[in-house]
């Protein structure tokens, strides 16, 4: 089912006309929805993923619902041939992209002391290695041919904060992250930008099922109370931050990872517990404080 229309998106129509989008793991998720609405503006978008019918069919269900050009193609970003293989592909059916989104990633729950050394490479070869070799693949023909580009990596607020039994994936975003803002310096003054979106809880089929096994997508309340905004993050929130920071209108940005997350990745940094509070108990509060100021006074010598 489509999830987006052009009401959901803040954009003009045609914003992305000219634009060439690449988003790995496009098929699903996160990735199919930021297909979605640069397809919606009017952008040419490949997908990729490692299950080549689902990013057929995902590619076939958005042009139908949108026309435009959307086109699948299977590739494992683990493996550095098969990525060389869809870069050429793509070049020679229309040219340049213009646009990548390192979206793919691989990620499961577990205590750290049960990974065994393939399960850490499962998920850092997916999103650290991969995420560094399909944005070299592209890099090289961006510089080689003087192009304009802006890449986006989808990242979590773990790069700040650190992933608690999450480990292989917070390391691998984290490096992801240092990608981002070393090549936005090394790049871009050949016109080559990079930034980075670390979502917060945004319930995937494919995050959920590996994060929150057993909890269903569309459970309601959202999982974590503590977010300030007391919700999950909405799809077009995020499609609209990634089509902002593809889009020729942020040229200027560079170098940003911005989280997305209602504010929740600030939590735990201060008194975020208060918010439940009402008058009552300021009142008490307040009458406390103000005991314990007069007790400091009445002892004070100066
Ligand atoms: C411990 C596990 C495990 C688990 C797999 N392994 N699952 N170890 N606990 N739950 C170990 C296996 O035992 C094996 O090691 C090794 O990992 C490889 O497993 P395979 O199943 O053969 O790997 P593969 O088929 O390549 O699958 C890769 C995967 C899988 C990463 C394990 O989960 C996957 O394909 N995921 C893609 C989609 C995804 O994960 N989406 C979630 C993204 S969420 P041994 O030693 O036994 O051989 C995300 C975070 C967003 O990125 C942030 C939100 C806030």
């Amino acid at each position: 089912m489509p999830a987006l229309s052009i009401s959901d998106l803040m954009f003009k129509p045609g914003l992305m006309t000219g634009e060439r989008i690449l988003i790995t793991g496009g098929g699903t998720g996160l990735g199919k929805v930021m297909a979605e609405a640069c397809l919606i503006l009017g952008a040419e978008v490949y997908i990729c993923g490692r299950r080549g019918g689902v990013v057929e069919a995902t590619a076939r269900e958005l042009t139908d619902a949108h026309g435009g050009k959307c086109v699948g193609l299977a590739c494992d970003i683990r493996v550095p041939e098969a990525i060389a293989d869809i870069v050429a592909t793509i070049w020679a059916d229309g040219g340049a992209l213009t646009g990548l989104v390192n979206n793919a990633a691989g990620n499961f729950i577990s205590r750290t002391e049960d990974l065994s050394p393939r399960g850490f490479d499962a998920i850092a070869n997916i999103v650290f290695r991969g995420s560094f070799l399909v944005t070299l693949e592209c890099g090289k023909r961006w510089l080689a041919e003087g192009r304009h580009a802006s890449v986006v990596s989808i990242l979590a607020t773990w790069v700040w904060h650190g992933g608690p039994f999450t480990v292989p994936s917070a390391m691998s975003k984290a490096g992801v992250n240092v990608m981002t803002q070393s090549l936005a310096v090394e790049w871009g003054n050949r016109g080559v930008r990079f930034n980075a979106i670390a979502p917060g809880p945004f319930p995937t089929e494919g995050a959920w099922s590996r994060l929150k096994p057993g909890s269903a997508v569309d459970e309601a309340p959202p999982a974590d109370p503590g977010i300030p905004h007391n919700r999950n993050g909405e799809m077009r929130e995020l499609a609209n931050l990634a089509v902002y920071l593809l889009s020729p209108g942020s040229a200027y940005v560079n170098g940003q990872t911005i989280a997305i997350d209602g504010g929740n990745h600030l939590m735990g940094r201060g008194r975020h517990d208060l918010a439940g509070w009402g008058d009552a108990e300021w009142e008490e509060a307040r009458s406390a404080i103000r005991s314990a100021n007069d007790q400091d006074r009445a002892q004070r010598t100066v």
